[in-house]
């Protein structure tokens, strides 16, 4: 492909590429991002490739392995244009099917399609309530790009936004509009991109740096990473217009290495964008030059933080500095530095396609456009979910997620990572925004939302961010280092049942002296679920301190499994499935968990039948003396009837 010299030539590839692209053609979009792999959509395609050979038809319908369409929960996602048709978890022996039904007779695979709760059958995608309650203005492109073919995004209007910045707009023009769009920061304190890139652009100096941060070390979060994999041109364009804008010559990615699947399509389109004129000298025949580096970082939490990822990026260990100076105006090699996460950069295209005051239509007064939240734990369905900023959790978890797997209750969400905190039922109305998580002590973060239900000890999520940030603190500074790992035993200590009242206090002083004097902001945020739950689930810690209780049943130290020998019918399943020989029982005799032996498992409690329910919980109380060897079982009148165990 010769290099595009101009918008003129652009623009001609552009309707070329339309002319030659039938939009009435059958095309089978496979989700082909991580967690669709994983599932093996490699295997689904194969054998869509094999089957339209033997039909003939592999002329007649297109294959798009696509990026991440978002409902993780069901992969492999096979989506069927131009109707849309979706189908979930679609396995390889499924396509035979597929191809006869849908792709030669025009018929719908029922049984592949989502069906709501009353059991009706949905085909079209966006008609699914996971889709439906979305706006999926940065996402939604994953779904019609090969993220290893640019003339995708190319027919999609890709790189219009850079021509328009580069030969309509000056570099002031084009952060003007950023500034006036009051795009806030993705990755973490929403802060406004436009003023970060002011600061790097007023820095006078010969070299100046533009960097994406892909670290993405939240515990459950993946969007960034989906989109990198999926439409890493957004990223790209957006990234160059920022460069223009800010006057930087040299770009960097920053990437962990955990993202194989996202280095290998982004580095095929870094390749492709060189070659189409979109980085390199005279980007689109302008007088613009600005080319891009991949870095992969190591896997550090810590090095996500900008100074530290800058330090990881000149080849020394990924840690925090002091930033008095800060990195827009010292960064890399002590060169102004822009940095902005993943999802920030791929915004910027959108806002110079349909302008700042398009974009300050959606979201709230202090937080427009779109976020991209991970959506996981305890909610049905799973993924990542795209919504203006303004829109309720309630919407999100329930409308969107589906509410709360097997039909339990919902007891609180926990937004913003290891950073931030959990947020209970009574603020589920709240609308999402960065300021109004803040004011409710949880925060943005980069977008993980982490559902949670009654059978959650929020002890026990505290307890597990500080042994994830206690793990991941560089322990460069004394706050942090210590203050986390104090914070820490006292948790584990309250977990075990050996927590003491003055503990709570402890915990509190030692919160806010972390927060106040940290170095970095891992430190300064590590008590947010601590203070989070202190703050809405103190009922909690005081039954684990005073009463020795876990609520929840999940501290070990804190329950013992019964069986109670009423609901006890002698099915010996328990016994069967007691990994430590615990249990003690046979024909008629009630099943007895000898409590020296238990360890708490809950293999016997998985086992006993939802009808039966003669394993339960115990916290808090005393557990009843077993019954003396051989007594035998009562037996139900109707053992059919269900029920489930019970929990403490
Ligand atoms: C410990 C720590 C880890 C961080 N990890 C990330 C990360 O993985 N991705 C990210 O975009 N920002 C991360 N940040 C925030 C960055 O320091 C920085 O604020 C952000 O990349 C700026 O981009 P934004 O303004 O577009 O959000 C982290 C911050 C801290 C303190």
């Amino acid at each position: 492909m010769p290099k595009l010299e101009s918008v003129a030539a652009l623009e001609t590839l552009r309707q070329d590429i339309i002319r030659r692209r039938d939009p009435n053609k059958l095309c089978l979009s496979i989700c082909s991002g991580t967690g669709c792999h994983a599932y093996g959509s490699e295997k689904v395609a194969a054998a869509f490739v094999s089957e339209l050979a033997k039909n003939g038809l592999q002329d007649k319908v297109e294959i798009r392995r696509s990026g991440c369409h978002g409902f993780c929960e069901r992969g492999t996602i096979v989506v069927v244009f131009p109707k849309e048709i979706c189908y979930l978890k679609v396995k390889p022996e499924d396509v035979p099917e597929i191809v006869t039904e849908t792709l030669i007779k025009g018929n719908i695979v029922n049984r592949l399609l989502y069906k709501d709760e009353t059991g009706t059958a949905i085909s079209q995608e966006n008609e699914i309530p996971f889709y439906k309650h979305q706006s999926r203005l940065i996402f939604g492109a994953n779904r019609h790009i090969d993220p290893n073919n640019i003339e995708d995004y190319l027919a999609l209007g890709g790189y219009a936004a850079l021509a328009k910045a580069l030969f309509q707009m000056t570099p002031q023009g084009v952060l003007e509009e950023v500034k006036t769009a009051n795009l806030r920061g993705r990755g973490g304190g929403g802060f406004p991109a436009g003023k970060k890139w002011e600061t790097t652009r007023n820095t006078p100096s010969d070299v100046k740096y533009c960097i994406v941060n892909a670290d993405e070390g939240d515990p459950g979060a993946y969007m960034d990473r989906s989109i990198l994999e999926g439409n890493p041109h957004s990223v790209l364009e957006g990234l160059i217009i920022g460069a223009y804008a800010i006057g930087a010559s040299e770009g960097f990615v920053y990437v962990r290495q955990e993202y194989p699947l996202a280095v290998a399509n982004l580095r095929r389109a870094l390749e492709q964008a060189r070659e189409y004129g979109f980085l390199g000298k005279h980007i689109l025949g302008s007088s613009f030059d600005f080319d891009v580096t991949i870095h992969r970082g190591a896997g550090a939490f810590v090095s996500g933080e900008s100074s530290a990822l800058m330090t990881a990026i000149e080849g020394r260990v990924g840690e925090p500095r002091p930033k008095y100076i800060r990195t827009s105006v010292s960064g890399l090699w002590g060169k102004p530095s822009n940095l902005n996460n993943v999802e920030t950069w791929a915004t910027v295209p959108t806002i110079i396609n349909k302008g700042a005051a398009w974009f300050g239509g959606i979201g709230t007064p202090g937080s427009k456009g779109t976020k991209i939240f991970s959506l996981v734990g305890k909610v049905n369905n799973t993924g990542l979910v795209e919504v203006p900023m303004g829109t309720t959790l309630r919407q999100v978890i329930f409308d969107i997620g589906g509410g709360i797997r097997g039909g339990k209750k919902f007891k609180a969400v926990q937004t913003g990572g290891p950073s931030g905190g959990v947020i209970p039922e009574n603020l589920l109305d709240l609308p999402v925004d960065f300021d109004e998580l803040s004011r409710v002590g949880a925060m943005m973060g980069s977008g993980g939302m982490i559902v949670m239900d009654e059978d959650t000890c929020m002890v026990d999520v505290a307890r597990y961010f500080l042994d994830f940030l206690s793990e991941e603190s560089c322990g460069k500074c004394v706050p942090c280092r210590e203050g986390i790992r104090q914070m820490l035993l006292i948790l584990n200590r309250i977990c075990q049942g050996k927590g003491e009242p003055e503990d709570l206090t402890t915990l509190e002083e030692l919160a806010r002296v972390a927060s106040d004097i940290a170095l970095c902001a891992l430190g300064t945020t590590a008590a947010n679920p601590v203070m989070s739950t202190l703050k809405y689930f103190r009922d909690e810690y005081d039954a684990h301190v005073k009463e020795k209780r876990c609520p929840a049943g999940v501290c070990k130290a804190l329950f013992s499994y019964y069986v109670v020998p009423e609901k006890c019918q002698a099915c010996m399943i328990c016994l069967r499935q007691c990994p430590v020989g615990a249990i003690r029982g046979g024909k008629n005799l009630v099943s007895v968990i000898d409590q020296a032996k238990c360890t708490k498992c809950g293999a016997c409690f998985e086992a006993c039948p939802t009808r039966f329910g003669a394993i339960t919980k115990l916290s808090g109380v005393p557990i009843p003396a077993p019954v003396p060897e051989g007594t035998t079982v009562i037996r139900k009148a109707n053992p059919k009837a269900s029920g489930a165990p019970s929990t403490p």
